[in-house]
């Protein structure tokens, strides 16, 4: 039974509606779980984008996720609607959820760092605006501490008299295992106001998620640490991801294997194996705009030291990123001017197609930069996406699509082929930035044929077996591992 029916009585006669504002990564996946396990719960999940509303109606959904399309076929029309008519969906709803971007700011104060709420108010206000029953608003995006507040000053100042309990629910999927991550989270996080409006507000989202996540991994907070979890929780992972890159660098100064390394230390059961790969940086949408925003807030709280520490997790996932160019750089005769660099991979990671934040952006730019022609193959990304990522400017992707300025022109020296093959034939060197399964199968000797001499391979992801290919007689790169005797005769400085 839902908290919601003990509010009002006559609710026990009718269906409960939610609503989700965003049908983005996180509010598509996580409405449909919602749908598919709270069956008796209709679900609409409105955008004011009409080609990804089309595209959640179509047999092609906007995103790829292992799983999605299957929860998606058997909700979709039943109990889960997929809408642009935003201001219906919400002024019908019981429980509103918003899922909207928030991107980094680019102008203004706290340009570079603070969290851009416009999206977020012009939701609160057209809530505001069509509301004409009791609602519960819940925040799914990442947002500050203390949004909360100024999103219950906007409802509250804009009410007529309707009452909005806001609760902070932040998403803990990770891309990728989105769907495995909501049927069986670690833990749900309800954070709200300690009244009884604001405890009633929290037992009926409790609820809808009772239906099958165990009592016992629903975490009730308060609101500002429910806010504050989700930012604390994503700067712990890039910490994480940036302390075995630091050390990756120190690995192959000093004759270590990272992954050696790794395994040792996450036998620690106080440190654990998890997120403990070496790779070419971190990437997506979430980390690097988290911390900044959490370096943000520490700022404006007074509290210089602690937004330096957590600064320097993303200055260590930028070196990391420099480094890889300068290494493919150096290897090769310290130019790649107008030489084919295959690019296998361009999303962020595997099993997505998403490419915010992608470490592939910052490389691919650093060899264009030194003049490389570049053949990109991702099984999931297409010559679109790739295009429109290496033309926008730092912080545009996180806008609603239509809204994300273009630039006109398209690189030219940058070729996007639909297979592995035709991407690194001809090709001086091969770069992994993803690690996808099908790259630790590639027939690489078929490739070395095909390749110019001497043929290199840098692995950002450490996902081939260096030894072979080192048989094969390629020059091979991999991160944190001992180094090929050509590097170590062309050091790179980052
Ligand atoms: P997204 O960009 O995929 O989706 C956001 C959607 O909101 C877009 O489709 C946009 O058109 C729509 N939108 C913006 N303003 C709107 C408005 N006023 N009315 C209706 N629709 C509007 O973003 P994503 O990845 O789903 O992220 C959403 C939030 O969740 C962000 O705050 C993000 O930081 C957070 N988050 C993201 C995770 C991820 O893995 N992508 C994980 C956990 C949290």
């Amino acid at each position: 039974m839902l908290g919601l029916e003990a509010q009002d009585p006559l609710r026990i006669l009718k269906m409960v509606k939610i609503c989700c504002i965003g049908a983005g990564y996180v509010g598509g996946p996580t409405m449909a779980v919602i749908a598919l396990k709270c069956p008796e719960i209709e679900v609409a999940v409105v955008d004011i984008s009409v080609s990804r509303i089309t595209a959640w109606n179509s047999d092609v959904l906007p995103i790829y996720e292992p799983g999605l399309d299957e929860v998606v076929k058997k909700c979709r029309g039943k109990n889960l609607f997929f809408s642009t008519d935003v201001e219906k969906h919400v002024s019908e709803a019981d429980i509103v959820f918003v899922s909207v971007n928030t991107p980094t700011k680019t102008q203004g104060l706290g340009a570079g760092k603070a969290a851009d709420l416009t999206y977020w108010e012009s939701a609160a206000r057209m809530i505001a605006d069509v509301s004409k029953s009791n609602k519960i608003v819940v925040e799914k995006s990442t947002v500050p501490v203390k949004t909360a507040e100024a999103i219950e000053k906007i409802l509250n100042h804009n009410s007529k008299g309707i009452d909005f309990q806001i609760l902070s629910n932040p998403e803990f999927l990770a891309e990728g295992t989105a769907i495995q991550d909501l049927f069986n989270p670690d833990r749900v996080l309800i954070g709200g106001r300690e009244t009884p409006g604001g405890q009633k507000a929290i037992e009926a989202l409790r609820d809808v998620y009772a239906h099958w996540v165990p009592v016992d991994r629903i975490i009730c907070t308060n609101l500002w640490s429910a806010e504050l979890s989700k930012l604390a929780a994503n700067a712990f992972l890039a910490q994480r991801i940036s302390s075995v890159n630091a050390m990756s660098a120190l690995c192959e100064a000093t004759g270590a294997d990272v992954s050696q390394v790794s395994h040792a230390v996450g036998k620690d059961t106080r440190i654990g194996p998890k997120f403990l790969n070496a790779s070419v940086g971190f990437g997506g949408s979430c980390f690097q705009k988290d911390i900044l925003n959490l370096v943000y807030i520490c700022e404006c709280n007074g509290l210089p030291e602690v937004a330096n520490y957590w600064k320097q997790v993303i200055k260590i996932n930028d070196y990391q990123k420099t480094r890889f160019v300068n290494r493919i750089v150096s290897s090769m005769f310290n130019t790649v001017s107008g030489k084919k660099i295959a690019i296998l991979g361009f999303a962020f990671k595997k099993d997505t197609g998403d490419t915010r934040e992608t470490p592939a952006i910052d490389v691919c730019k650093g060899l264009l930069g030194d003049k490389a022609r570049l053949s990109i193959y991702d099984p999931q990304v297409n010559e679109e996406q790739i295009q429109r990522d290496l033309a926008m400017n730092k912080f545009d992707w996180d806008h609603p699509v239509h809204l994300q300025p273009m630039s006109p022109t398209s690189i030219k020296q940058v070729n996007v082929v639909w297979d592995a093959y035709a991407a690194t034939k001809d090709a001086h060197g091969v770069c992994i930035l993803t690690e996808w399964d099908e790259f630790k199968t590639l027939d690489y000797q078929r490739i070395y044929d095909n390749m110019r001499k001497p043929a290199f391979i840098f692995d950002g992801r450490n996902v081939v077996d260096e030894a072979k290919l080192r048989a094969i007689g390629f020059i091979v790169y991999s991160i944190g591992k001992p180094l090929d005797q050509w590097l170590k005769d062309m050091p790179a400085v980052a």
